[in-house]
């Protein structure tokens, strides 16, 4: 696989992806946060690892609650704002999820639909065998996807976000498996164009993919209030796996 023009390597890391989604909900994330440590009664000795972490969002929360944290991002740009936030228990390093663990850890999270990139189902499981042999013994693993069922029947094809006086032209479609929304706009009279593609992995093949490299799913919860999964309302497919 060449990084370099995998699509999730060079859009993550464009300050375009940051700025359409600069107004995402960071206190649906802190809550998701809170709720998810207690329900896990993760002990603040737990040593987290968020990855994919972006710029940091959930990281530097979950070290504020008393966590050591270690974020890391395939993304070069998010990990250098993230690293102003470092400390002696948060740390941030660029780490491409597709290769082993060095070291083993109480928790892993993967977090607001950071799973399913690849064309290759391989891939898909690769990551999540490399997310099981860097858990301890007893650790967990959060997987906070999208729940697909929903998006499909939701859908809103075309529309245009206007934000710091860029206009995002954004089409998205399901065609072959995968999610697609393609993302245009003109900057400083320059044109662009995205495509963040996501797989269309539903309970049934997430649980196929689980069983493959043996994580046991112990809980599935549908929101980040952590209620019961529901194919047909849920916003999430979130699961927890041992
Ligand atoms: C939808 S964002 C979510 C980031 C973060 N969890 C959050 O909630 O803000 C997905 C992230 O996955 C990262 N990413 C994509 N492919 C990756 C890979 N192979 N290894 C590590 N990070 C990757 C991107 O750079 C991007 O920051």
């Amino acid at each position: 696989m060449n990084i370099k023009t995998d699509w999730f390597s060079s859009w993550f890391n464009t300050p375009f992806y940051h700025i359409l989604y600069k107004n995402r909900n960071d206190k649906d994330a802190q809550f998701f946060m809170r709720n998810i440590t207690s329900f896990l009664k993760l002990p603040t000795t737990a040593h987290i690892v968020d990855l994919p972490c972006g710029k940091g969002r959930h990281s530097v929360y979950l070290n504020s609650l008393g966590y050591t944290v270690t974020g890391g991002d395939l993304s070069e740009n998010s990990i250098i704002h993230a690293q102003q936030f470092e400390n002696e228990t948060l740390k941030f390093e660029v780490w491409d999820m597709r290769k082993p663990y060095e070291n083993k850890y109480d928790a892993i999270f993967n977090l607001f639909t950071s799973f399913g990139y690849f064309e290759d189902d391989k891939e898909d499981i690769l990551i999540l065998q490399n997310m099981k042999n860097g858990l301890k013994e007893d650790g967990t693993l959060v997987l906070d996807f999208l729940n697909v069922e929903k998006v499909k029947n939701t859908l809103v094809k075309n529309e245009i976000k206007s934000i710091d006086s860029i206009d995002f032209h954004i089409n998205r479609e399901i065609k072959d498996g995968f999610i697609l929304k393609h993302i245009s706009f003109t900057f400083e009279e320059k044109e662009y164009s995205f495509t963040e593609r996501v797989k269309f992995l539903d309970l049934e093949k997430m649980q196929s993919y689980f069983e493959k490299v043996d994580l046991k799913i112990t809980n599935i919860f549908g929101n980040y209030a952590l209620d019961s999964f529901d194919k047909e309302t849920s916003d999430r497919l979130i699961l927890i796996a041992k």
